[in-house]
């Protein structure tokens, strides 16, 4: 059975046995966040406990963005979680995270928060880290498990636990996707057939880009753009917010004789949902 948490005293009551995995979420559960949690119950063994938090955070989101319109499912997302091994769920409300109103006192994302997502959502990424400070006080697990799906905030959330010093080891999980590539994500339920066709050329993209890794960044780059551009003549268009190929450690976009690791990373809009998606590479 599983434990539903509602406040910081009740989480507090949960026995802890074992290591403690935390995965964080904003509910709307699917098979990627399912994913996740298998992968903590991997990690901290039948002995360890897996907490799974679901909040859907104010902080992060913008003016206009999808705030009040973001799915709230949390007694499926309960289900799912029991399902897929958590020991508990850990959902408050605003008022329990936030109970003074907006925090005065934020966590700053630096210059790495500022590229790609963060250039098109201003202060996401401190309302992102805050949030993930917050909640890793509240939750106090050794170990926390985040998608490389989401992979800027993965980065962030890592470089915050190594600059500010958090007790804790930061995990990425790779992207889980439907069978013909599109990445899963809460915000899929968003889409229209019309819409899912179209988003599906973003992962094309991706996987046009993977296939001439060995040609070098400027390949790569291009293979995806030819795709992004036919997907910008699509009804409705894939309307590209950004196309980047970046260093894993900082985002910064690497050169065209760059070796080592790198993320190509896309972001558009399909309908009325931006969409995101990146593919790590490995240049020889
Ligand atoms: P959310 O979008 O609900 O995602 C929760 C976690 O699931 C994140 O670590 C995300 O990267 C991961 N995830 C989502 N889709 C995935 C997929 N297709 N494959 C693998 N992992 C996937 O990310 C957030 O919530 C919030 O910003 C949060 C970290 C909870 C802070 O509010």
């Amino acid at each position: 059975t599983i434990q539903l948490t509602r406040t910081a005293e009740e989480l507090h009551a949960l026995p802890r046995t074992g290591r403690r995995a935390v995965v964080m979420t904003m509910g709307a559960l699917h098979e990627g966040h399912a994913t996740l949690v298998r992968a903590a119950r991997e990690l901290v063994g039948g002995d360890g406990q897996v907490v799974v938090t679901v909040f859907v955070n104010p902080l992060q989101f913008g003016a206009g963005e999808d705030l009040d319109r973001y799915p709230r499912t949390l007694d499926a997302d309960v289900e799912i979680a029991r399902e897929a091994g958590a020991d508990a769920v850990f959902a408050p409300s605003v008022d329990e995270v936030y109970p003074g109103g907006e925090p005065q006192v934020r966590v700053s994302a630096g210059p790495m928060g500022e590229r790609l997502e963060g250039a098109f959502r201003p202060g996401h990424f401190d309302g992102v880290l805050t949030v993930v400070a917050k909640l890793l006080h509240l939750t106090a697990p050794d170990v926390a498990l985040f998608g490389q799906k989401d992979a800027q905030q993965l980065a962030l959330i890592g470089r915050m636990a190594r600059d500010l010093n958090f007790p804790v080891e930061i995990v990425g999980v790779p992207t889980v996707r439907e069978a013909d590539g599109l990445a899963l994500s809460s915000r899929n339920r968003y889409l229209s057939a019309a819409d899912r066709t179209t988003a599906l050329e973003l992962s094309r993209a991706l996987l046009a880009a993977h296939n001439v890794v060995e040609l070098g960044p400027a390949a790569v780059r291009h293979a995806a753009h030819v795709v992004l551009h036919e997907a910008a003549g699509m009804t409705p268009p894939a309307d590209l917010d950004y196309l980047a190929l970046v260093d894993p450690s900082d985002f910064t976009e690497v050169a065209d004789d760059h070796t080592g690791p790198a993320v190509l990373a896309v972001a558009a809009k399909v309908g009325t949902t931006r969409l995101i998606d990146n593919v790590p590479l490995e240049f020889e």
